[in-house]
């Protein structure tokens, strides 16, 4: 059934890459960003990704350049529009600047959260799917990770800004049984949309190893610094479990389905990921190959509070979501070029 669906941080790289697809699915979209992490050029209505999404799909989306802690602007919203769903994306998500401005990640993550709650309660709007982190299990006790592994042990402002928003909302399904609530805990999200016009696209120097790669390919930066080469992983460099974007993206418009069918209720958890692990030289490798370029690197010390290995297992979203990461390596590789050689400045310098 076609819903209207709120979009918070839909001009942001994942809540752009969602919206696309929730538009492809017959549903509306309405998105509220604040700008603090994404383009729009001068007086134009639209930020930029959201006015590629417009011209991939043929479909409108509706923009407010809103504040989620502006709770009158918000509450505006839910009158103006018949909000069926809220889909959850908007928050400051770089780890290494959270342990600098603490006060500052909480306030727009979880204060924003909260402010944004009370506006769906006042709308009577009880449905929402939330962007959670691998990042909220800390270092793993098992792998692969599993729903069930305990949470909160996170070693940044940021992770645990994730994982009090998490418990948060824990608590307010307990409290009033219209709620009904789907975290969705991402692995590594990485790619672009098959299209090449919507991507990724950091501000300043990456802090994620995708970007930093297809900027170290395309020219915009010198070298890769791989950071720890003494991990016990198969050679040396940190693992991960890198989801492509489009299949993120489409975890999120089954959760949305979910999330309409009645017996669902409270506070439920999933994991986004493909349930591989690759290696930071293993990711060089299969990128160097997608683009035909030589990703120079240097081997660096281990970068302060990261893990050696971390993969999901994903079978319970596939089970309960029917939803399972059908895009690989080379895809996710293959896309980011893509977007990165088409747009080699991100969204602000290039043309199309
Ligand atoms: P992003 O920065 O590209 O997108 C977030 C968007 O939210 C930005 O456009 C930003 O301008 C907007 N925003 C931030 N604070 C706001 C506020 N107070 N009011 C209105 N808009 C605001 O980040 P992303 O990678 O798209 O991440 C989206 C969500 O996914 C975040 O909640 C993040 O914590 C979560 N997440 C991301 C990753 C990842 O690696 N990208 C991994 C796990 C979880
Ligand atoms: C991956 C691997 C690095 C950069 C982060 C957040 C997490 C989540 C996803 C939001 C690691 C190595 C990286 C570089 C490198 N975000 N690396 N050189 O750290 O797994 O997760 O993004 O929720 O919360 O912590 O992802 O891409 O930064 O790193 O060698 O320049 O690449 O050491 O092994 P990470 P990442």
């Amino acid at each position: 059934m076609p819903l209207t669906i709120l979009v918070t941080g839909g001009a942001g790289y994942v809540g752009s890459h969602t919206t696309l697809e929730l538009l492809i699915a017959g549903h509306s979209v309405v998105c509220v960003d604040n700008l603090s992490n994404a383009f729009k050029d001068g007086n134009a209505i639209l930020p930029e990704a959201l006015r590629r999404v417009q011209n991939i799909t043929g479909q409108q989306v509706i923009f407010y350049p809103i504040d989620l802690r502006d709770s009158c602007g918000l509450k505006n919203i839910f009158k103006k529009h018949k909000i069926d769903c809220v889909a959850h994306f908007a928050a400051l998500k770089a780890v290494g600047e959270s342990c600098r401005q603490p006060l500052q990640y909480y306030q727009n993550n979880i204060t924003g959260t909260g402010i944004l709650l009370e506006a769906m309660a006042e709308a009577k709007v009880f449905k929402l799917v939330y962007s959670s982190s691998a990042t909220v299990y800390g270092e793993p006790q098992f792998l692969p990770i599993t729903e069930s592994h305990p949470t909160g042990n996170c070693t940044s402002p940021y992770g645990k800004s994730k994982y009090f928003v998490e418990e948060i909302l824990k608590d307010l399904c307990l409290s009033d049984d219209r709620w009904s609530v789907i975290s969705l805990r991402y692995f590594n999200p990485v790619g672009a949309h098959s299209s090449g016009s919507i991507g990724e696209d950091p501000n300043g120097e990456p802090n994620n190893l995708m970007p930093y790669i297809s900027q170290v390919a395309v020219g915009r930066r010198k070298t890769l610094n791989v950071y720890g080469t003494d991990y016990d992983t198969k050679d040396g460099t940190g693992v991960r479990d890198y989801i492509h974007i489009t299949d993120l993206a489409e975890g999120h418009v089954c959760a949305i389905k979910k999330l309409g069918s009645a017996d669902v209720k409270g506070f439920l958890t999933y994991n986004l990921g493909t349930g591989n692990g690759y290696s930071v030289l293993e990711v060089v490798e299969a990128f160097s190959k997608a683009s035909g370029r030589k990703v120079a690197y240097v081997e660096s010390p281990r970068r302060p509070g990261d893990i050696a290995t971390s993969y999901a297992d994903a079978s319970l979203a596939e089970a309960e979501l029917g939803w399972k990461a059908k895009r690989g390596l080379k895809e996710m590789c293959e896309d980011t070029w893509k977007w990165q050689r088409q747009n080699p400045n991100g969204f602000s310098r290039s043309q199309l």
